[in-house]
């Protein structure tokens, strides 16, 4: 997750709401994957690009995972390792609260982890208040708050909305990290 992450339209574009019976599978993201991240991209992010710290990123380039349910892609995070730090660029759940993201996250930190990582971290906007529930309840915790920092970023991205999830107003971005100890 990353930068302007985390803006998106108000409601979760093409959100697939069932029941979750049947086997969901984590597996990397291949090439033949990346052109559905990319259009992913667009439609939560405003932009097939991501800024974080000042840097734009590429989901559709950067190594992540896929979730899937038979055919069909119901998930998928990417991540870029850089030393100790690992960060989820993007992660995107097409079927909310049934355990896609938990899954798909609980992967990039094995990966990190394996990496020798010694921080997750993730960036979110002021609305996207499910994120900041779903990654405080992961482990994460609050490690920076750049004020009004979408006003800037909507001069590379015009298309990130003023108005985000739940209807609040988008202007900051929020950055939250997870500390990884060796076990
Ligand atoms: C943030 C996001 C990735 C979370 O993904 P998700 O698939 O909803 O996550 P999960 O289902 O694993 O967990 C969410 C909640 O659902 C609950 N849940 C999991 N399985 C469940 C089930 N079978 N039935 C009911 N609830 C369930 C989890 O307990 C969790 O609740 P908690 O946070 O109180 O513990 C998702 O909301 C999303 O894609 N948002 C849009 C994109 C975005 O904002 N990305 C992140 C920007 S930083």
């Amino acid at each position: 997750m990353n930068g302007d992450l985390h803006s998106h339209p108000r409601a979760h574009p093409h959100a697939i709401f069932r029941d979750w019976t049947a086997e969901m599978l984590v597996t990397e993201l291949t090439d033949d994957d990346r052109k559905w991240v990319q259009e992913r991209t667009e439609l939560l992010f405003g932009g097939d690009f991501v800024v974080s710290r000042d840097e734009v990123h590429d989901p559709h380039r950067l190594p992540g995972y896929i979730a899937t349910e038979g055919p069909e892609r119901i998930g998928l995070v990417t991540y870029n390792l850089t030393g100790e730090d690992c960060e989820i660029v993007s992660i995107d759940s097409l079927c909310q609260f049934m355990g896609v993201g938990t899954l798909l996250l609980e992967k990039v930190e094995e990966v990190a982890r394996a990496a020798g990582c010694r921080r997750l971290w993730a960036i979110t906007t002021n609305d996207n208040l499910d994120a900041q529930r779903f990654l405080q309840k992961r482990g994460f915790v609050l490690t920076a708050v750049r004020l009004g920092s979408m006003s800037k970023i909507r001069l590379l991205k015009p298309n990130v909305p003023k108005v985000g999830y739940y209807g609040i107003p988008v202007r900051d971005e929020i950055e939250l990290t997870k500390p990884l100890f060796s076990r």
